[in-house]
Formats: C-alpha cells, structure tokens, sequence
C-alpha cells in the first residue's frame, strides 16, 4: 500500500459507517436499482444489436458471446430486485412483490429463451437464431407488461 493508501484507509472505513447498508454493505437499495437499470439498458443495446446482424445477414456466431450474457443475466435478474427496493423509485410495479414467484419464472423464461439463441448462434444457424431473437424479445415484453411501469413524464 501506498503512504497515502495508507493514511486514507482509515478516513474511507469510517465513511462507510454513514453509508445506508443494504443487503452487501456499500451496496445500498439506490445503488441496486442504478445496476438493474444500467444491465437492462446493456440487454436492450445487446438485443438491438443482434438485430441488425439479423437484418444484415451477418454472421450470428460472432453473437454466441452476447446471447450467453443475456441468459446470465435473466438468472441474475430477480435478485436485483430485493425487499428493500420496494416502494424506492423506480419503474418496477408493485405487483412485482406480490406476485414474486410469477417475476422468477418469466426472468426463468427469458434465460431460456436466451440460452436457446446461444445455442443457435454458436451452431451457425442464421434462421434459428432470427426466430429465437423475436422469442426473447417476446419474453422481455411478456414481463413488462405486467412488472415495468411506463417511463417517467419528461421534466419540462
Ligand atoms: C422478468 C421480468 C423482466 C424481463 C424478462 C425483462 N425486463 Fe426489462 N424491466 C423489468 C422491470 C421490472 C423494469 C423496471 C426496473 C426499474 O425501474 O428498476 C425493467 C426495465 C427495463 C428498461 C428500462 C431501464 C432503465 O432504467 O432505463 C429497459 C430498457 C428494459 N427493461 C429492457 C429489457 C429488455 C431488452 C429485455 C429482454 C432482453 C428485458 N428488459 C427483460 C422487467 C423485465
């Protein structure tokens, strides 16, 4: 460690103790809902550019790495929305609370779904990859339309 590793060391541990604790400490329920929304902004950037390979008859191996990471993230999804982000702002309904198990298994859905369009990726498989593209965006929606709210009003 460096001198002024060393003397900043105590300064951040005690800058911690005034930090609201979520379930991993310095991981509050704010820092939660920024992460969730930062993969989902990623997924969509992801599904769009898939898209375009598709529309471009490109080569749909190139999308294997991309694909396994959507799927990664639907079996990560559900525990980015924890209790003690209910009721924060954000656009998660409230009936994603109550109806938890129905959530877990269309992000459970979508992982499949996504799993199925690695698969067809990594196998060079340019029409299965394009029909199994629009089963994961028909899996994002399937959530959405029940679970997201509509974006908030742009300020004026
Ligand atoms: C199992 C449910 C579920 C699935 C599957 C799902 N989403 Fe979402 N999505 C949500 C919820 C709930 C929110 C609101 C989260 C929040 O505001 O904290 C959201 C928010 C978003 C947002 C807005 C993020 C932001 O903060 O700006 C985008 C974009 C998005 N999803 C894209 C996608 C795409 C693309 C897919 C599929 C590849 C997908 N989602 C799959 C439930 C889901």
């Amino acid at each position: 460690m460096t001198r002024g590793g060393l003397i900043l060391a105590p300064l951040l541990l005690a800058g911690c103790a005034t930090v609201p604790q979520g379930p991993v400490p310095g991981l509050g329920p704010a820092e939660i809902v920024a992460a969730r929304g930062a993969a989902f902004q990623l997924s969509a950037a992801t599904l769009g550019s898939m898209k375009r390979v598709i529309d471009a008859d490109g080569d749909v191996k190139s999308q294997a790495f991309a694909a396994r990471g959507l799927a990664r993230w639907g079996r990560a999804m559900p525990a980015l929305f924890p209790e003690v982000t209910r009721g924060l702002e954000s656009r998660a309904r409230p009936e994603l609370w109550t109806g938890r198990a129905d959530f877990t298994a269309k992000a459970a859905a979508f992982e499949a779904a996504a799993t199925r369009l690695a698969e067809a990726a990594q196998a060079g498989d340019k029409a299965a990859f394009a029909s199994q593209w629009q089963a994961v965006d028909a899996s994002c929606s399937a959530c959405h339309d029940l679970y997201r709210a509509p974006p908030p009003a742009p300020a004026r």
